[in-house]
C-alpha cells in the first residue's frame, strides 16, 4: 500500500572512497529506472554531529553532489538534494525524538565508535543521529534503503521507530523500510588491515582509494595493499581465512560487474604479482571517468547549486504532506 520508493544519503564529511562508491553510489545509479522512485540526499545535518569547518563543509556539499552525478545519478531521473534545504527532515526528527527511547540510542555501535571514551562530551546530535536518519527515510515513507553493511543497525532502529509510532497511535502510517544490502561490496575493507572497513576517516591515506585519486595513486595503493604469499584459489570459498585477499577479489568483482568466482576462474593458481596490476587496471578504468566528471561538475558550482535547489523543491513537495499528516496523527 506504500508507493515503492528508494531513499539513501551520503554525508559530506570528507573525501569519498571506493567503499562509498561500491557500497552506495554505484548501486544508487543502478537502482534508477527499477520501478521505484529514487530520492538521494547529501546529509549535511548528519555531518555536523561532529565539528565541520563551515567553508569546507559548503565545498564538500557540492563535491558530494558532483560525486552522485559523476557516479551516474541523473537529477532528472532521481531527486538529488541537500538535507538542510528540506526542513521537514529536522522537524520529523524532533517528533521521532519523542518516539525513540534513550536506551536504543546508547546501543548503537556507531555512536560508541564515534563518541569514543569521552562520550559525555559527544554532541547530543551524535547520540540522536539515528532518529534523524529515520526521519530522512520515513518523511518520504520510503520502502527501501540501499546502504552498506555498517548501516544495518541504524536501519533496524528506523523500523523500530516506525513500528512504535504505528503501534502507539494505532495507524499504518509508516512502512517498515527494507534495507537493500546486496552485492559483493557491502563492506569494502581497508587496504592496510583486513579487519577494518575502508573509511574516509582512517588516518592512513594508503588504507583507502579516494574518488579523487589519480591513476598513479590508485596503482601504488593497490601495489602496496596488504596480502599474503599464497596463490589464488579457484573459488571464493578458498579465501574464507584470507580477509585481505578476499577483499581485493571482491573489489575486482564489484568494479568489473562479475562474481568473485568469475574473477578467480581467471586468476586461479596465480599470485598477487599477477592479480594486483590487473586490479589496478580495472580500478583506474572504472574510477578515472568518475574523477574526471566530478572535476567537470565542480567547475560550475552555480549549476550544482541550481540542481540541488530544484531537487529540494521536489523533495519538499513529497515530504510536506507526510509531515503534516504525522503532526495531525499526533494531535499537533
Ligand atoms: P562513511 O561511512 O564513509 O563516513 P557515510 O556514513 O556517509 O560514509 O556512508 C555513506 C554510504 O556509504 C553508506 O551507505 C555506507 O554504508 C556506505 N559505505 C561507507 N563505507 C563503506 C565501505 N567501506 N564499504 C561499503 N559501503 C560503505
Ligand atoms: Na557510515
Amino acid at each position: 500500500r506504500f508507493t515503492p520508493r528508494i531513499f539513501s544519503g551520503i554525508q559530506p564529511s570528507g573525501g569519498l572512497t571506493l567503499g562509498n562508491y561500491l557500497g552506495a553510489l554505484k548501486r544508487f545509479a543502478a537502482l534508477q529506472g527499477s520501478g521505484s522512485e529514487t530520492i538521494y540526499c547529501i546529509v549535511d545535518l548528519h555531518a555536523i554531529t561532529v565539528w565541520q569547518e563551515p567553508d569546507i563543509l559548503r565545498q564538500r556539499i557540492r563535491e558530494g553532489a558532483a560525486a552522485f552525478m559523476a557516479s551516474g545519478v541523473d537529477p532528472r531521473q532521481s531527486i538529488l538534494f541537500n538535507q538542510s534545504q528540506v526542513s521537514a527532515h529536522a522537524e520529523l526528527a524532533w517528533l521521532f525524538n519523542t518516539v525513540a527511547r534513550v536506551g536504543w540510542m546508547y546501543r548503537m555501535t556507531q555512536f560508541k565508535d564515534k563518541a569514543g571514551k569521552n562520550s559525555e562530551n559527544a554532541s547530543l546530535g551524535l547520540l540522536a543521529y539515528p532518529a534523524l536518519m529515520a526521519a530522512d527515510i520515513l518523511v518520504y515513507q520510503a520502502t527501501a534503503v540501499p546502504v552498506g553493511e555498517d548501516q544495518k543497525q541504524h536501519l533496524e532502529l528506523t523500523r523500530d521507530i516506525a513500528a512504535k509510532f504505528n503501534h502507539d497511535y494505532k495507524v499504518e502510517h509508516f512502512p517498515l523500510t527494507e534495507p537493500l544490502i546486496e552485492g559483493v561490496a557491502t563492506r569494502v575493507m581497508s587496504l592496510r588491515d583486513g579487519s577494518k572497513k575502508m573509511s574516509k576517516s582512517d588516518p592512513s591515506d594508503a588504507s583507502r582509494i579516494n574518488l579523487t585519486d589519480d591513476a598513479d595513486a590508485i596503482a601504488q595503493k593497490i601495489r602496496k595493499a596488504r596480502t599474503d604469499a599464497e596463490p589464488l584459489p579457484g573459488s571464493i570459498e578458498g579465501l574464507k581465512d584470507r580477509p585481505e585477499a578476499r577483499n581485493l577479489v571482491n573489489i575486482f568483482a564489484a568494479l568489473a560487474d562479475q562474481t568473485p568466482d568469475q574473477v578467480l576462474a581467471r586468476f586461479e593458481g596465480q599470485g598477487f604479482g599477477a592479480f594486483k596490476p590487473a586490479l589496478a587496471e580495472v580500478a583506474v578504468e572504472a574510477l578515472s571517468p568518475i574523477t574526471r566528471k566530478m572535476s567537470e561538475f565542480m567547475d560550475d558550482p552555480a549549476e550544482i547549486d541550481r540542481i540541488l535547489g530544484d531537487g529540494a523543491n521536489r523533495a519538499d513537495e513529497l515530504a510536506t504532506p507526510i509531515l503534516e499528516r504525522t503532526k495531525e496523527i499526533m494531535g499537533l
